[in-house]
């Protein structure tokens, strides 16, 4: 079946797929079915051997102002706990692939928190940033509070979420929250850029290095190191880190092939 809320663009670049969330006149607001899909198309992108690498985007006035605030207002309590939202978000997070979120215009709640679900993040100079879920009289619950809190630590965190106040994409870059800021017009050619340079690169080793970097957030450092030499031994398996390694002796560009 055709997606309704968001459009899926197959090949942007060699190996670069890219999904447009699409619901313009609501700025992109994530209600249930939108995040169904995008799930949807995650997976099937994830599995996918012509893509290696996945842009997500929304238009130029709003990346996603946040999680739906009128599917929401008149539920309960156990009527959240049964809809069980988040499910959808956790499955969005074992997506392999590199995910880079190119935002222009608002990234507000559960929107900026799909951003920072993204492994990257290129900001046009409209971004704006924000949970401002406390002004609506709760909190962030996909994740608002602790990958913000880690990206750019306690006091700006804090602020954020306590007020609800929105950085600008400079404030955000500052602070270590984006990778960069462009102007409007290039925001997702840069993204592309930043994929192509990455679907250029063995993906069986892009996959693991994500594996490896995102293992940082949740393990102690001895562990994670553990996790990062299992890894890098593991490599040593694959015909990619053969070419890799031949080419770089035989001082040619190495083809990789994901195996
Ligand atoms: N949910 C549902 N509809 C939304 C929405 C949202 N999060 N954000 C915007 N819309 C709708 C508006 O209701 C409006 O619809 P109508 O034309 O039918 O009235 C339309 O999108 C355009 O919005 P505005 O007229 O408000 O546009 P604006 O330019 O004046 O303001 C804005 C833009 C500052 C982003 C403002 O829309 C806003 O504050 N939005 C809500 C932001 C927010 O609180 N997000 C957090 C949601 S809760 C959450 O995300 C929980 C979680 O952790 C998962």
């Amino acid at each position: 079946m055709q997606p309704q809320f968001i459009i899926i663009h197959q090949q942007v670049a060699p190996y670069v797929a890219h999904i447009q969330l699409n619901r313009p006149k609501e700025l992109n607001a994530l209600n249930l079915e939108l995040m169904g899909e995008l799930r949807d198309a995650l997976k099937v992108l994830d599995a996918d051997d012509n893509v290696r690498v996945i842009i997500i985007s929304g238009n130029e006035k709003a990346f996603a102002a946040g999680a739906d605030i009128k599917q929401m207002a008149g539920k309960t309590a156990m009527d959240m706990y049964n809809i069980d939202q988040f499910s959808t978000w956790d499955t969005i997070k074992k997506t392999k692939k590199p995910l880079i979120a190119a935002v222009s215009g608002f990234a507000l709640g559960g929107g900026c928190e799909l951003v920072m679900l993204c492994d990257m993040i290129i900001a046009s100079e409209t971004a704006r940033f924000g949970q401002p879920e406390i002004k609506i009289g709760v909190m962030p619950g996909a994740g608002g509070t602790q990958r913000l809190t880690r990206a750019v630590g306690k006091a700006l965190a804090m602020e954020m979420v306590l007020t609800g106040r929105f950085i600008t994409a400079d404030e955000a870059a500052q602070a270590g929250l984006i990778n960069r800021v462009v102007p409007v017009e290039l925001y997702l050619e840069e993204a592309i850029r930043l994929a192509s340079t990455i679907a250029s690169l063995s993906p069986l080793a892009v996959k693991m290095a994500k594996e490896s970097v995102l293992k940082a957030f949740d393990s102690s450092l001895e562990e994670g190191l553990h996790f990062e030499r299992k890894n890098f031994y593991l490599l040593f398996s694959s015909e990619d880190q053969k070419e890799g390694m031949q080419a770089f002796v035989d001082k040619r560009t190495p083809v990789f092939k994901g195996k």
